[in-house]
């Protein structure tokens, strides 16, 4: 029996930098999770008789809002949803589930990185049918129609059994329950040289991977362990809990303290690893060395070659422009195209559509290809794995021949979480209208070379996205970014990305907060930040 509920429209559900993300309190408002769901539906043309994926990260409500999610979908006309057991996928095997399918597109529920649990955040994202999370047009349109939203359907039935495989019926529309893992652990073996890995495990290669209680636990005991032949306890925090345990499933520094700490002891294994809530991001620590995100994405650039999936070299690469220049260095030797794009995967979309690109990344813990549309935290962690079986060399020397070739780019971000809202707003306009001003001035030993502010003009599409960061670029190549986090759900969040480059004939070796001192100092005094946010330092450097 389809139901019409009656329902006014929610001003707040404009989808962020990766879907719509709120407290979970804020979706256990009546109706709201159904308001939005049916808004991405109502967006959706081709959703009736289509094949829809489904699949969240096991987080809070995740269970709950899939169970809603099927009725509205059977609702609606779908003919059939394919969800992940138990209600989970990760984002990255969601992605290759919708291109596998042929389906139109796929409801991923997840706030990331974000801490779970009925205090902390739940989200709700929605891919399109290439696998790719909705460009911007899709989520406008979706927005658009939230504004405008006055009733939902949904089918007044039981919950069904996630926990079954097989195939089940809910009214006209089949219900398929599938294994998260399989399809997933299939594609990784396309691509990597799974033999020559395991003979580097079986050869006393120890690696540690912290899953962080999240999504990406069952993927990697099955690849890392059962696959790959790694002991039974290299991954670590391997069951996905609805609160993360309690911790907060972002794989930096300081949120995989624990990890980064074992990496640096006495007893630290060859290679370390970790991923976020929903397994796209990925962390990587080689035995006394930590990988910065964007030196990672580098080292992938000019290795992949390495791996048997891209054996034939890169099409072209690709950044978020907060991303440091190093894999630009990597382009430039290897003769493709390099782009800047703002934050977010699905601006990678339509490069890796057009063919444009084979890798992308982002400094965020976020590197890809183009085997799905998302950024795939297990998939980088074995194109490393793959890469130290060819190269025989541990991380620390890959990464020093790296910098001693290339160069390093100096690298850190500075998070000032939870911020007044006007006060960030405020920064922002006022180191805007700034902008014209800067270049000549001088910030200590520091001269601006150069200020604006990002736009991106999509080759692909011709769209165009306006304000996507601002930029200071001081002369020598060093630069500070600066921009309003799209994912936070309390107060601003601002970024600021700040980056220096020194030549391989350089000091290599010196301690990232040292060498951007001086950066970190005009960044601060640029921006007003103590000022405007009356902190004096930042509450995350990663
Ligand atoms: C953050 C990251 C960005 C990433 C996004 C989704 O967005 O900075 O690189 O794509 O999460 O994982 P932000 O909060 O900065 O808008
Ligand atoms: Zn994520």
């Amino acid at each position: 029996m389809i139901h019409s509920v009656s329902i006014r429209p929610f001003p707040d559900q404009k989808p962020g930098t990766s879907g719509l993300r709120k407290k979970v309190r804020v979706f256990q408002t009546p109706h709201y999770t159904e308001a939005f769901i049916q808004s991405v539906f109502d967006a959706e043309p081709g959703l009736r008789g289509a094949t829809l994926i489904l699949g969240g990260d096991g987080r809070y409500l995740n269970r709950e809002v899939i169970q809603v999610a099927l009725k509205m979908a059977a609702a609606n006309g779908v003919a059939r949803v394919r969800v992940g057991r138990g209600g989970l996928l990760s984002t990255p095997a969601a992605s290759h589930l919708i291109r596998i399918s042929g389906a139109i597109g796929g409801l991923i529920l997840s706030a990331s990185h974000n801490p779970g649990g009925p205090e902390e955040d739940f989200g709700v994202k929605y891919n399109i049918a290439n696998g790719g999370p909705a460009p911007e047009r899709v989520t406008d349109a979706i927005y658009a129609r939230t504004l405008a939203i006055d009733r939902y359907l949904i089918l007044e039935v039981p919950d069904l059994d996630l926990d079954r495989l097989g195939e089940q019926r809910l009214g006209e529309m089949v219900v398929e329950v599938v294994d998260p893992v399989a399809d997933y652990a299939a594609l990784m073996e396309t691509l990597f040289d799974f033999r020559t890995i395991r003979a580097l495990i079986a050869s006393g290669f120890s690696l540690r991977f912290d899953a962080m209680h999240a999504v990406t636990g069952p993927y990697a005991r099955e690849i890392l362990e059962r696959r790959l032949g790694a002991p039974e306890g290299s991954v670590v925090n391997a069951t996905p809990l609805p609160d993360f345990g309690g911790g907060h499933p972002d794989p930096n520094l300081v949120h995989a303290h624990a990890l980064y700490e074992h990496m640096m002891g006495p007893d630290a294994p060859d290679f370390g690893a970790a991923s976020d809530g929903d397994g796209d991001r990925n962390l990587v620590i080689g035995r006394g060395r930590f990988v910065s995100p964007s030196d990672s994405l580098a080292v992938l650039a000019a290795n992949a070659h390495l791996a048997p999936g891209y054996s034939a070299g890169l099409k072209g690469v690709a950044r978020s422009m907060p991303t440091s220049g190093a894999v630009d260095r990597v382009a430039r030797a290897l003769g493709v195209a390099c782009y800047e794009t703002p934050t977010g995967w699905k601006f990678f979309g339509n490069l890796l559509d057009a063919g444009r690109v084979t890798l992308c990344g982002e400094e965020s813990a976020g590197a890809g290809s183009d085997h799905v549309r998302e950024k795939d935290g297990l998939w980088a962690v074995l194109l490393w794995l793959n890469i130290l079986a060819v190269r025989r060399q541990p991380v620390a020397g890959v990464l020093d021949e790296h910098w001693g070739r290339y160069g390093r780019n100096y690298y850190v971000r500075h998070d000032y979480e939870s911020i007044d809202s006007a006060a960030a707003d405020s920064l922002v306009e006022a180191l805007r209208t700034l902008l014209p001003q800067l270049p000549g001035k001088r910030f200590g030993p520091l001269q601006v070379e150069a200020a604006d502010e990002f736009a991106y003009h999509d080759a692909t599409d011709g769209s165009v996205s306006e304000r996507q960061g601002l930029r200071v670029m001081f002369e020598g190549g060093s630069r500070v970014v600066y921009r309003l986090s799209g994912t936070g759900t309390s107060g601003a969040t601002l970024r600021v990305y700040i980056e220096r480059y020194e030549p391989p004939s350089g000091n290599l070796h010196q301690e990232p907060a040292e060498a951007l001192a001086e950066l970190a100092a005009a960044a601060d005094a640029i921006a007003g930040i103590a000022a405007w946010t009356g902190r004096n330092a930042p509450d995350v450097v990663t």
